[in-house]
């Protein structure tokens, strides 16, 4: 964890929100508190319907709360921003455009003045490639696999440099193989730029072994954040090395512990959900893929 030069980066502060239904408003979020530091990495896991979208659709400015609200250094959130990219959990490319023209258009909104033509040019391909999609960077999304979509918006949102990052599942629609080569990337362009990261994850480990806290959500209606962990592992992280350290373990019993004990869902309790628990929950919709980026043009556009 890098140490804050400002001393709220990221406020998320009394955050509820309620829900227009036919029945009245449904109220998702209540009062939603968290500070996170410039260059931590933080992941938000909970059961299915819990309200972590919400959350990250709240920071990203997408969603207004209807009480409360997010600071990021000092100023009021309240519409998207390119400061804040967001890898999405459905697929939001512009099926019209090719996987490395979804990437020019966040690149062109941010780095236009900045960057020359060629450079930018370098740049895009150089995001395709550490997401393994340079071989089909002009394909369009209607011709690449979900997996494959997913990989782009995070080439994307990467593209961008964002000050956050904010990732909604951003590898559940990916094989084992794929999925750790990009979590090894993500740990290390995050100690690089040093970015601040907030994930959604169902999945344990990978909350433990990316993070430097865990934020465990409650169930919903009014979900709130029910504990806090801190994950107290060296970095850089190996998954090997770290599979065996007793801080690892600790952290992973911890939160199987808050979401199956604690804030187990009826469905899940059943002891056969119980052990297949450990990597992701039973309710979750089956390969989510993802991507997008925030800014005020992809916004719209998604
Ligand atoms: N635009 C909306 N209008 C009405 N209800 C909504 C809206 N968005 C979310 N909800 C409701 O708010 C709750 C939280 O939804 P959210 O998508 O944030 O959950 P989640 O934790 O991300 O779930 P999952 O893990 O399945 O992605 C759910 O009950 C959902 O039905
Ligand atoms: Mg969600």
């Amino acid at each position: 964890m890098t140490t804050s030069n400002h001393p709220d980066h990221l406020l998320i502060s009394q955050v509820s929100i309620d829900f227009p239904t036919p029945k009245g408003p449904f109220r998702a979020l209540d009062k939603v508190n968290l500070r996170i530091e410039k260059g931590e990495f933080v992941s938000i896991i909970g059961h299915s319907g819990c309200g972590k979208s919400t959350v990250l659709n709240i920071v990203a400015g997408l969603y207004q709360a209807t009480e409360g609200g997010v600071i990021l250094d000092g100023r009021e959130v309240n519409e998207p921003g390119p400061e804040r990219a967001v890898v999405f959990q459905n697929h939001s490319l512009l099926p019209w455009l090719t996987a490395y023209e979804n990437v020019e258009l966040a690149v062109k909104q941010v780095f236009k003045g900045k960057k020359s033509r060629a450079e930018m040019k370098e740049w895009i391909e150089h995001n395709l490639t550490l997401v393994h999609m340079d071989h089909a960077m002009h394909k369009r999304p209607d011709e690449i696999s979900g997996g494959m979509k997913q990989r782009v918006g995070i080439a994307r949102a990467l593209a961008m440099e964002p000050q956050v990052l904010l990732l909604d599942e951003p590898f559940g629609a990916l094989d084992a193989l794929t999925r750790a080569h990009l979590q090894d990337s993500m740990m290390e362009i995050q100690s690089t730029l040093g970015n601040t990261v907030i994930m959604i994850t169902h999945d344990v480990d990978e909350a433990v072994l990316l993070s430097d806290r865990i934020v465990m959500m409650t169930n919903g209606p009014a979900a709130t954040v029910g504990e806090i962990l801190d994950v107290n592992l060296p970095r850089p992280r190996n998954r090997v090395e770290m599979a065996e350290m007793p801080e690892y373990i600790r952290c992973r019993h911890a939160v199987l512990q808050f979401l199956y004990e604690r804030h187990g869902r009826k469905e899940a309790s059943t002891p056969k959900a119980k052990v297949a628990a450990a990597s992701a929950d039973e309710e979750s919709e089956p390969a989510k893929g993802n991507v997008v980026t925030m800014s005020k043009v992809t916004a719209k556009a998604a």
